[in-house]
Order: structure tokens, then C-alpha cells, then sequence
């Protein structure tokens, strides 16, 4: 086959056959086909878009371009995948709390990007805590312990890592088709058997309206059911903060708060208990969706979800009394900083792709690749929609490295809460619920 002959018929919108489109991904993941070739190749489809049988092809074509995992076990595999927003650390407590109903939980994350955290920097904010294991331990850790949240090896959908650095700098970021190439190809390579996607919509996510939200939404539930998994996705609400922190061990307080009844986040519990309990649903371990999130309920307040979380942490090299004794683990950071309202009122809206851009911005993000994370740092006591405020009342708390680093954030942080007087509707979590 030839690459300019596949990229012309993308051109000129015409049918792509699946080998042509297996031979092109092959060419990824092997070198058979160049960047200039593999940049022309996503521009066509940003431009012209495939159809449901390209995408589902496409989708299949990068998942097989490695390894893709084969399991024995007594229960379902099962996995959820957020888009990401800000405050989002659900991941933390759905994989040891689907693991205690049954399920098994290869979760392989990635890390931040853009204004968004990632999980995995989350976790490494866990003194010890190694994500970059083989496929083989990803495996004994999964059958052994029920779940294991840990990052893609090099193994993993070649295919995409190679597609995915090259539409990073060539424009072609956006396509709805390559967003859902991506993220399935990735997820589905771990051989799961259902999937459960949290798309995200509003202001700290990527999908800024329920329109884009729910066509990405719709793309992805298709080809995954069209690459034969089973998945349900929730369009679940981004218009604020997930917790009232941003920042990596921040939020993993947070989800220890939860984890251990010391100060639960109701929105963090309630998402969980909707996404894991149509994870269950589809797995097969509850009747439905309802059984399922009361399921995962029982599981986090029976302190069985902490359990295995701790267990989890100490097989990837974490401390082995993390859940006993995480407030004395989790770095803090030296300098921290009330960042008053100037006025009082009410909290109306909450910009938080600029609180995102601020945990950045201290260093709890990065801007290059390869940038190293200071897992202190962040925001946190971030006030939510509705909340009353007052030059007393701090909007945020900034955590940094220096006060010159909290100097540079704080107007940004502040500008990011809209004042008023009137009180602002405030969203429902969940705002709709694909199958
Ligand atoms: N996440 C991915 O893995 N791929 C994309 O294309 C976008 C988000």
C-alpha cells in the first residue's frame, strides 16, 4: 500500500477500507509512514472527518498496534475514563472501590495536560509511589489486589503515542474522530470488558459547551461499542471545581478525607457512586446503575475502598501505613496564602481553566514536556458557586514555592471568581447519561 494514495482518498472524501487503515496505523507504530505523511493524514481527517466504520477501524488498528492484555480472572475488567477537568481525582477512589465489588481495574492514566491535572501526577504525590511498571506487573498487581492505576508503557497503542506528538504540533488536536482514536485505543488495549467514560463539560474541562460535550460523548460510546466493548458515558458538570482544591497532593487529601470519612466531598462521592455503579452495571456485578452506585456507597463507607486504596499504594512503592498516617506523608508547601475577595456577594461563576493554568503557573503542572512537578503546590478552600463572600471570606488558599510564585498568581486567582449579588443556578452533577 502507499500512504499518499490512503491520505488522497481522505482528501477527497472518499471510503477508507479497513486495511488501508490498519496498514496506515501499522505505518505509526512501525515507522512504515513519515510524520509529514502521519500530519497530512490527521489533517485530512480533522478537515473531512471519518465515518462510523473508519473510526471504528481506526480505533481497532491502534489498540493492536501492541500489546494488547489478555486476563484469566474471576471477575469482570472493568475501567472508567475521565476527559478531565479541574479537582477531578475520582479515579483515586472508583478503582479500590469497583476492586471491592468484584470488578478488576487495570486503570492505566495519564498525566496532566494543559489546564487539566492527571491522576498519575497525583499519585506520585505519594512519596514512593511508582506508576511506570511493566505490563507484567500491571497484571500481577490487577489479579492480586483487584486494581492498579499506573501510566502507559511504551507497549501500550505505539500507534497513538507516535499520531498523538505529531498532532500536538501540527494543529490537529481538536478532531473528534482522533480524540476518540486516542482515548479508546489506549483503554481498550488493557483488554477491558466494560468501560465507563466521564465527559466532562464547562468551564475547567476541554468541552466548554453541551454541544461538543455531547458529540464527543456520542462518538466515543459508538466506536467503543463498534470495537466490542461494552460503555456508558455521563456529561457530568465542569462549571466548578470537582473539590475545593487543585493541585496534586491537595487533591489527594482530599480523596483521603473521602476515603476515610474525615471530611467527605459530597460531589466527589456522588460522581463516584454514578460512574462506578454503571461500571457495575455493565460488568454484571449489580442489577443496575442505582445497585450499583449504592454498591460503591457501601464500599466507601465501610472504609473497605480505603483498604484497598492502601494496599494499592504500597504494591507500587508508597509508604504501607499510607491510609493510617497520610496527613504526616503528603508534602506541603512553605508559603500559603489567603487570596481575599474584594468585594462581597455571592460566588455567580467560577473560571476554571484559569484555576487550572494557575496550579501550572506554581509549578504543579507543566508547561514543557518533561517539566518536573512540585506536588505541593496548588490551590485549595476554593470557594464554590452559591458561596457567600467577603473581603474576610478568602476566595482560595494558594499553596507555593515562594511568595514571588504566590505574587504571580494571586490576581489571576481572584479574577477567576465572578461576584454578584443575585444567586447562581447551580448545575446539576450529572447532565446526561449515554448507553
Ligand atoms: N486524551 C487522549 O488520550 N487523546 C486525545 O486525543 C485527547 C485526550
Amino acid at each position: 500500500m502507499d500512504a499518499r494514495v490512503i491520505i488522497a482518498k481522505l482528501r477527497d472524501e472518499e471510503r477508507l477500507s479497513d486495511e488501508e487503515i490498519t496498514w496506515f496505523a501499522n505505518g505509526l507504530a512501525n515507522g512504515g509512514v513519515t510524520d509529514a505523511q502521519a500530519g497530512a493524514f490527521a489533517m485530512a481527517v480533522l478537515l473531512n472527518g471519518l465515518v462510523k466504520e473508519e473510526r471504528v477501524a481506526l480505533t481497532r488498528a491502534m489498540r493492536d498496534s501492541g500489546q494488547v492484555l489478555q486476563w484469566d480472572l474471576p471477575g469482570p475488567v472493568l475501567d472508567k475514563h475521565s476527559t478531565g477537568g479541574i479537582g477531578d481525582c475520582v479515579s483515586l477512589l472508583l478503582a479500590p472501590a469497583v476492586a471491592v465489588c468484584g470488578g478488576y481495574v487495570p486503570m492505566i492514566s495519564g498525566r496532566g495536560l494543559g489546564h487539566t491535572g492527571g491522576t498519575l501526577d497525583k499519585l506520585e504525590a505519594i512519596p514512593g509511589y511508582r506508576c511506570d511498571v511493566s505490563v507484567e506487573r500491571l497484571q500481577a498487581i490487577t489479579a492480586s489486589i483487584g486494581c492498579a492505576i499506573v501510566g502507559a508503557s511504551a507497549d501500550i497503542a505505539p500507534a497513538d503515542k507516535r499520531l498523538y506528538a505529531i498532532r500536538d504540533v501540527s494543529g490537529t488536536v481538536e478532531s473528534v474522530d482522533l480524540i476518540t482514536a486516542s482515548i479508546l485505543s489506549k483503554k481498550l488495549a488493557a483488554g477491558l470488558e466494560a468501560l465507563v467514560l466521564d465527559v466532562k463539560v464547562g468551564s475547567g474541562a476541554f468541552m466548554k459547551t453541551m454541544e461538543d460535550a455531547e458529540d464527543l460523548a456520542e462518538s466515543l460510546v459508538e466506536t467503543a461499542h463498534g470495537a466490542g466493548c461494552m460503555t456508558s458515558a455521563l456529561i457530568t458538570d465542569m462549571s466548578q471545581p470537582l473539590v475545593a482544591a487543585a493541585g496534586n497532593a491537595l487533591e489527594v487529601i482530599e480523596v483521603m478525607e473521602t476515603l476515610t470519612g474525615s471530611g467527605v466531598t459530597p460531589a466527589l462521592w456522588d460522581i463516584t457512586c454514578a460512574l462506578g455503579g454503571e461500571l457495575l452495571a455493565l460488568g454484571g456485578l449489580a442489577a443496575d446503575a442505582g445497585d450499583g452506585a449504592g454498591r460503591i456507597a457501601r464500599a466507601l463507607e465501610s472504609g473497605a475502598a480505603a483498604e484497598k486504596f492502601g494496599e494499592m499504594v504500597a504494591e507500587l512503592g508508597g509508604p504501607l501505613d499510607f491510609v493510617e498516617r497520610w496527613p504526616d506523608r503528603l508534602p506541603s508547601a512553605p508559603v500559603v496564602r489567603e487570596v481575599p475577595a474584594l468585594a462581597s456577594g455571592v460566588v455567580r461563576a467560577i473560571d476554571g481553566h484559569a484555576l487550572g493554568l494557575a496550579v501550572v503557573e506554581l509549578g504543579g503542572g507543566r508547561k514543557r514536556e518533561g517539566d518536573r512537578i512540585n506536588p505541593s503546590v496548588g490551590l485549595s478552600e476554593l470557594a464554590p458557586l452559591g458561596e457567600t463572600v467577603s473581603p474576610d471570606v478568602p476566595l482560595a488558599l494558594i499553596h507555593a514555592a515562594t511568595e514571588e510564585a504566590a505574587d504571580a498568581v494571586e490576581q489571576v486567582v481572584r479574577a477567576a471568581f465572578t461576584i454578584g449579588d443575585a444567586h447562581p443556578t447551580i448545575p446539576p452533577l450529572v447532565h446526561r447519561r449515554l448507553r
